[in-house]
C-alpha cells in the first residue's frame, strides 16, 4: 500500500546574520546551509496496517508525512502510495488519502462544522446517499452531534480534533495519515479518538500511519513501530519487540520519609531485571511491567518503608530514544 525506498529530503536554509549590516550582507551574500531532515528511509506498509511512526522532536516525522501526502517533494528516493507517486498524481491522489495534522486545523474557522462537511462533500464529489451514510457512521464513532452546528472557532481542542479526523475520513480514504492526533487532549478524549481509529481501521481496512509522542497510543493502536532519529531509521518492529529491546519502560518513583530507609529495601534480590537509583529521599525504579507486576512492587515497598508520595509513569518516546543512544539497549536492528 505504502512503498518508501531510499527517501531523502534536504532543506536549504539561509542563515540570517543579526543587525541591519548583517541583513544587508545576507541579502547580497547569503550564507546557505543544507539540512538533511530525512535520510535514506525505506519501509513498506501493507493494506490495513496501523504503523506508529515515532521519534523525538525534529526527527523528521512530519517532513516524511508531508512527502507521502504530496505536500513536499523529496530530494531523492521513491515514494509510492497504491503504486502512484503522490507528487505526480496530486489531484487523483487526494481522493485516496486523508490527513490530519494535530498541530493545526484544516477546517474553515468561521463555518459551522456541518457546513464545512457539505463543502468537503462537493470538493470530493461524494454522492448524497454515500455522504449521509458516512456522516452517520462518523457521528457515531466520533460523537460529533453535540457540536456539529457550532462554528469551528468555538470548538474545544478535543472537539476540533474529532472534527478534523471526521473531515479527513469523509471521502472514505484508503490511507490515513495522522500526525499527532492526540496532542494536548485529556485522557477521555484520547480514549475516544483511539477507539474511533481502531473502529475505522477494522471496518474499512484503512491503512494508517500515525505519529505520536504518547506511548499509550502506540500500545493501544499500532501493530508495528517505525522509529527514526535525525531522519534515519533506528528501529522497525512490533510493540512487543520494542518492549523486549527497550525493556524497562515503566517507572515508579517513591518519596521516602527517611533516606536511610533504602537499606530496608533489597529490590535486586526480590525482583528480576530491575533498575533503581536514589537521590536523597527519592527512589526511582525502572522495570518491565510484563515481568514485574506493579502491585507486587508497591506491596513490597510499602510493607518495608514509609513513603510520602508515589508516582507511576511510562517512559515517553524521547526517553526511549535517549536510552537508545546511551547504549542501554543492545542489538537494536
Ligand atoms: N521547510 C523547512 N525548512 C527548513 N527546515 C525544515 C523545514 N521543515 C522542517 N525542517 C527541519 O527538519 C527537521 C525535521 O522536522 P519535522 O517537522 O519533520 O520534525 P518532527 O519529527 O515532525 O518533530 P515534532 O515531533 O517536533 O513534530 C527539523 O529540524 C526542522 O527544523
Ligand atoms: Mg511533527
Amino acid at each position: 500500500m505504502i512503498h518508501v525506498e531510499n527517501l531523502n529530503k534536504t532543506f536549504k536554509k539561509c542563515i540570517k546574520q543579526p543587525g541591519v549590516i548583517g541583513a544587508c550582507k545576507s541579502l547580497f551574500n547569503p550564507q546557505i546551509e543544507f539540512f538533511e531532515a530525512v535520510k535514506d528511509l525505506s519501509f513498506e506498509i501493507p493494506k490495513g496496517e496501523i504503523m506508529g511512526f515515532i521519534g523525538a522532536n525534529g526527527a523528521g516525522k512530519s517532513t516524511t508525512i508531508k512527502i507521502l501526502t504530496g505536500i513536499l517533494s523529496p530530494t531523492s528516493g521513491i515514494c509510492q502510495i497504491n503504486g502512484r507517486d503522490p507528487q505526480k498524481y496530486r489531484v487523483k491522489y487526494v481522493k485516496e488519502i486523508g490527513v490530519v495534522f494535530g498541530q493545526r486545523t484544516q477546517l474553515w474557522w468561521d463555518l459551522a462544522l456541518q457546513e464545512t462537511y457539505s463543502v468537503l462533500k462537493e470538493i470530493y464529489e461524494i454522492p448524497n446517499f454515500e455522504f449521509r451514510k458516512r456522516m452517520d457512521f462518523l457521528n457515531e464513532v466520533l460523537e460529533l452531534n453535540d457540536f456539529i452546528k457550532d462554528p469551528v472557532r468555538t470548538l474545544s481542542l478535543g472537539q476540533r480534533m474529532r472534527a478534523d479526523i471526521a473531515a479527513s475520513l469523509l471521502h472514505n480514504p484508503k490511507v490515513l495519515f495522522l500526525d499527532e492526533p492526540t496532542i494536548g487532549l485529556d485522557v477521555a478524549v484520547k480514549d475516544n479518538i483511539r477507539r474511533a481509529i481502531t473502529h475505522i481501521n477494522q471496518e474499512e481496512q484503512t491503512t494508517i500511519l500515525l505519529t505520536t509522542h504518547d506511548l499509550n497510543d502506540i500500545e493501544q493502536l499500532c501493530n508495528r513501530i517505525f522509529m527514526i532519529d535525525k531522519g534515519q531509521k533506528i528501529f522497525d518492529g512490533s510493540v512487543s519487540q520494542l518492549k523486549q529491546k527497550f525493556g524497562k519502560i515503566h517507572e515508579v518513583t517513591f518519596d521516602l520519609v527517611s533516606k536511610n530507609d533504602i537499606k530496608k529495601l533489597d529490590y535486586c534480590h526480590k525482583f528480576e531485571e530491575i533498575e533503581f537509583e536514589q537521590k536523597g529521599t527519592i527512589v526511582k525504579i525502572k522495570f518491565d511491567a510484563s515481568k514485574i507486576a506493579i502491585q507486587d512492587l508497591l506491596k513490597y515497598t510499602l510493607s518495608h518503608v514509609s513513603v510520602t508520595d508515589i508516582t507511576v509513569k511510562n517512559a515517553d518516546i524521547e526517553e526511549i530514544v535517549r536510552r537508545f543512544f546511551r547504549k542501554e539497549i543492545i542489538n537494536v536492528q
